[in-house]
């Protein structure tokens, strides 16, 4: 590995990456019930209520992808960091809450945000969440003693008692009609109430001076208030889309370089946020399908479109799943050099290439690419 210094930086998703973290699929349990998410997946030997862990063979599986991942890296000269899995079937608890699991550590993504030299912990609004920061803390405390401008935040920890979600919704959402489940979305009046600020970091896309906050199923208005606040001299705009499940950005609206995103068309955007990012000369470019991911679909969470849940080694390269051809191919046509890998094990541990990883430095300075306003924006 090169002598070359830690520096923590990194301000948006596109520029050269040399620093990363890649997770680990150690021990990832199907987590218990709780009230913010329950899974149910008959089929696969975990039915509503039961919980554990992931059966070993697809655990090694996931873990050869993983390392397998982190090594393409290496050889790329991108250093790579690895988080450390605790006993995640372990009960957990505050004192004003226990909970009957954890969860894992392969999305780190989900727990960790860089903005210029500040690492970010997320709040996170799953009980079998609160505590995966832990996994990270080794690397954190390396970065800090390594790079001594590198500034470490950790959002509020939030309290998470039954005042944090509205009880009962994962009984009665699922059955709503879906204008009705739609306008919900809109008024981000889902699981979680406004009691206190959440958010989970994998609901914000960077873009420089702009960061665009998702109102999801894990993050709430005041979580993205509180991200206002804490960065003042950036423009934090909470969005939404037209998904019945929104949880996370990073399958939906995904920045790939200046002037260009991508976008889940499955999942239209508001079109205040499309025309502002038209006024100010990005194309939004519309997806292709998705390959199925059906034959993976085995207690995973996530949707076909963890296609566009690529990770940008600099704004002309991306490493994309391997059998996203067709994706590959729209995106070799935009200049794009595409590198495939192999990855879909990993899909029930947390997700995609992007949601596996947790920049920690990328090339490049503070960027407003975004000149003109529009609307709310
Ligand atoms: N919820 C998204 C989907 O299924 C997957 C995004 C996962 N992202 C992440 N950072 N864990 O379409």
């Amino acid at each position: 590995m090169s002598p070359r210094s830690v520096k923590v930086n990194s301000w948006n998703g596109w520029d050269p990456l040399r620093h990363v973290m890649v997770g680990r699929a150690d021990g990832t349990m199907v987590q218990a019930p709780e009230p913010a998410v329950r899974r149910d997946f008959p089929d696969d030997g975990f039915p509503l209520g039961a919980y554990g862990r992931i059966p070993d063979e697809m655990t090694a599986a996931a873990n050869e992808q993983l390392d397998g991942f982190a090594a393409l890296l290496e050889g790329r000269g991108i250093r790579v960091e690895r988080p450390e899995p605790i006993d995640f079937s372990q009960r957990v608890g505050t004192p004003e809450w226990t909970h009957n699991s954890m969860f894992g550590c392969m999305p780190p993504r989900d727990v960790l945000i860089t903005v210029g030299n500040e690492m970010l912990e997320a709040t996170m609004s799953y009980r079998s969440r609160w505590f995966e920061y832990l996994c990270y803390r080794p690397v954190l405390q390396k970065l800090f003693e390594a790079d001594p401008d590198a500034r470490w935040e950790a959002a509020p920890k939030p309290r998470l008692t039954d005042a944090s979600y509205n009880t009962g919704f994962w009984d009665t959402y699922n059955q709503l009609p879906l204008e009705e489940k739609l306008d919900r979305v809109r008024r981000n009046d889902l699981a979680l109430t406004e009691a206190e600020p959440l958010f989970d970091a994998a609901d914000i896309a960077r873009c420089g001076k702009d960061l665009f906050v998702q109102l999801s199923l894990v993050t709430n208005r005041s979580g993205a208030d509180w991200l206002r606040r804490h960065f003042p001299d950036h423009r934090v705009h909470p969005v939404s889309f037209t998904n019945t499940h929104p949880l996370h950005i990073d399958a939906t609206w995904v920045p790939l370089r200046p002037g260009l995103v991508l976008h889940n068309g499955e999942r239209p955007a508001e079109p205040e946020l499309t025309e502002y990012f038209k006024v100010n000369d990005w194309e939004v470019l519309e997806a292709v399908q998705p390959e199925s991911w059906h034959h993976e679909a085995r207690l995973s969470f996530c949707s076909p479109w963890l296609s566009v849940n690529m990770l940008s080694l600099d704004e002309n390269t991306l490493c994309i799943e391997e059998r996203e051809v067709r994706l590959a191919d729209q995106l070799t046509a935009y200049g794009f050099e595409m590198i495939p890998v192999p990855f879909r094990a990993a899909a029930p541990f947390g997700g995609g290439l992007h949601c596996a990883t947790w920049d920690i430095e990328r090339e490049g300075t503070l960027q407003d690419y975004f000149p003109r306003r529009h609307g709310r924006f």
